[in-house]
């Protein structure tokens, strides 16, 4: 995805159900998220890194700290509680408005819309901290490489920095996350669509209700991300798209129990004729289909659009895209510019990756004052 598409994705999920869109937990999606409880996450998780980073001994200073991809600003005000000032940056105006809504620290902290692939907004040198969690996982690795030299940049002599992000896929035998496993035998399915044909304009945001039964000898427990979703085919069962909507279970399935789900799905651009197939996904591990269940697919006539919504912008259904830069190349990139890697450490947040927390402070000194310490050395020691 390039900065306009991730742009105009973020800001959907910011105006659907942005605490979803950043703590993804399936019993909570459909805006059931209790804010106090979601934020106390953000404090949580920021008490844990301090806790780390004292253990690291990084001698972290409390002036400025950037949190970057902040969304409604769950980290940035749990940081604004020790620092003296906090920025927090975002693609997303629908996530930025959301966080000023939210701001409980006034102008000590500060939001930002920042649809650039840099952080010119800030001059060099001026961050004691720099987190970004969940956010550099979701950009294109062209665009994140930058943003992580740009964290080199802006950070000051001494901070530290610390972010998650994944390396590369994890191969399929080992794909098996605490969290997102099931059962072997869990991953069978009837998938019984209400309709069994329809038709939708081009590009529009359809739904489909969809009776979904487990009718395997295990549970979907309601806190693994087993979720119906579809795929679209040209008429002839070529697969054209393979990601598209997504409806969770919402509880937990038991062998043998049903429920009904409202499916959300985007038809293609091009009117014509297609099929849906419809299957259900552990996310980050496996389509069932591939496990053998089988799928259902109906036929879908694409006509041109006819409201007046025609002329409007495209309507989009959001999507939460993984990517990553192998570890070897963000040690490189940290090591070119002198950045003493003080902790790789790995992580889960990234279902199916391997996944990285790097912290790592920015060298004292310009490259020549460190280069005349390092000869002064050793003139002294010779
Ligand atoms: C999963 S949320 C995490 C939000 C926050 N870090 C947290 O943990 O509470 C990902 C956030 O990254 C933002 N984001 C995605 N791409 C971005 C980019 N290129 N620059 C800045 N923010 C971005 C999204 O808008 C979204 O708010």
């Amino acid at each position: 995805m390039d900065l306009d598409d991730l742009q105009r994705n973020w800001d959907e999920w910011g105006r659907r159900d942005p605490y979803w869109a950043i703590i993804s937990r399936p019993d909570r999606r459909g805006n059931r998220w209790d804010l106090d409880e979601f934020l106390r996450t953000g404090i949580d998780e920021i008490d844990a890194l301090f806790a780390w980073l004292e253990e690291l001994d990084v001698g972290l200073r409390r002036g400025r700290a950037l949190d970057f991809g902040c969304g409604v600003g769950r980290l940035t005000q749990a940081l604004a509680r020790t620092f003296e000032e906090c920025d927090g940056v975002d693609i997303a105006p629908s996530m930025i408005e959301r966080a000023h809504e939210l701001n409980r620290f006034g102008d000590a902290c500060r939001y930002h819309v920042n649809d650039r692939d840099d952080l010119k907004l800030f001059d060099d040198g001026v961050f004691d901290l720099i987190y970004s969690d969940i956010v550099l996982q979701h950009i294109s690795p062209e665009f994140s490489a930058n943003y992580v030299r740009e964290f080199t940049r802006v950070l000051a002599p001494g901070g530290v920095m610390v972010f998650q992000l994944p390396s590369h896929p994890l191969p399929a035998d080992e794909r098996t996350p605490g969290l997102a496993s099931i059962a072997d035998d869990a991953y069978r399915a009837e998938i019984l669509p209400v309709d069994d044909a329809l038709e939708l304009e081009a590009g529009v945001i359809g739904e489909i209700d969809v009776r979904v039964r487990n009718v395997s000898t295990a549970p979907w427990p309601a806190d693994r991300f087993v979720n119906l979703g579809n795929h679209w085919r040209s008429a002839g069962g070529e697969l054209l798209r393979i990601d598209d909507g997504r409806a969770s279970m919402g509880a937990t399935l038991q062998p043998g129990d049903t429920v009904q789900l409202t499916l959300e799905m985007q038809a293609p651009t091009d009117p014509g004729a297609y099929l849906m197939e419809l299957d259900l996904v552990l996310e980050g591990v496996a389509w069932f289909a591939d496990r053998g269940s089988p799928t259902t697919t109906i036929p879908v006539r694409v006509v041109p659009r006819t409201t007046a919504s025609s002329r409007d912008e495209p309507e989009i259904l959001p999507v939460m895209e993984i990517h990553g830069i192998p570890r070897a190349e963000v040690e490189a990139m940290l090591n070119a510019r002198d950045f003493s890697i003080v902790a790789v450490q790995e992580t889960d947040k990234a279902a199916g990756w391997r996944d990285y927390w790097y912290v790592a402070v920015k060298p004292e000194g310009t490259p020549r004052t460190r280069r005349r310490a390092r000869d002064l050395l050793r003139r002294r020691s010779s």
